[in-house]
């Protein structure tokens, strides 16, 4: 089997695709980056592909009247090379059926909530505001709405009610980089079945014994 193609769509800093990058440079995941793409020139995330001497696209939203032109020419650019799975970590654009239609059921999203509370910008502040005590993230596959497609996997982490955006947004991202990285692993593996809302891990572990309480 061909190895998987992976594009990674990043705005910003890019800390999740270094987390994934680095699972794959030790091979505990069998992909390989092909691209990283983005849609903003200054973003950290360029930079750091660069050093990982990875190819690196930059689209200007600027010179694309709609944002359905944006994303076909994103589209083309990612099928020109063979990706397999499109990978937004910290992408800061909604994507359009000109990109779904092409990858259906081949774009990760990460969310620092617990889907479907708190999603679209800053769910960390929105679920702090709400007095939550247990946030979290969600990888999840993109559909036509704002974090909404089916969730792929969740992780849990307390919210105390002396956080802050920035203490409660550094603990959820900590898992986030356990988090993305292990469903890039699964779906590499072939192992994830979307039936409906419903993603199915093939030989999933469970463990039921796992309950994050929120108090001490
Ligand atoms: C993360 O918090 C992710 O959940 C959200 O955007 C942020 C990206 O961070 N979608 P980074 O660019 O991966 O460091």
């Amino acid at each position: 089997m061909d190895i998987l193609r992976v594009a990674v769509l990043a705005s910003g800093r890019g800390s999740n695709f270094q987390a994934i990058y680095e699972e794959i440079d030790k091979g505990r995941i069998k992909a390989t980056i092909a691209l990283l793409a983005t849609d903003n020139k200054d973003a950290p995330a360029l930079q750091r592909a660069q050093g990982y001497g990875i190819e690196t696209l930059y689209l200007n939203p600027g010179e694309f009247p709609s944002r359905e032109a944006f994303d076909s020419a994103m589209a083309s650019a990612l099928k020109k090379r063979n990706i397999g799975l499109v990978v937004l970590a910290g992408y800061m654009r909604i994507v359009t059926p000109a990109m779904i239609r092409h990858f259906k059921n081949r774009i990760l999203n990460i969310h620092p909530a617990l889907l479907p509370s708190f999603p679209g910008l800053n769910g960390q502040a929105q679920a702090l505001q709400y007095g939550v005590k247990i946030a979290g993230c969600t990888v999840h596959f993109v559909d036509e709405g704002m974090d909404t497609g089916p969730v792929i996997c969740q992780a849990a982490v307390p919210a105390y009610d002396d956080d802050t955006e920035e203490t409660l947004s550094a603990r959820i991202l900590k898992c986030e980089h356990r988090l993305y990285p292990q469903a890039v692993k699964l779906f590499a593996q072939g192992k994830l079945e979307v039936e409906g809302r419903t993603v199915r891990i093939k030989n999933q572990k469970k463990r039921e014994e796992d309950t994050l309480y929120s108090f001490v």
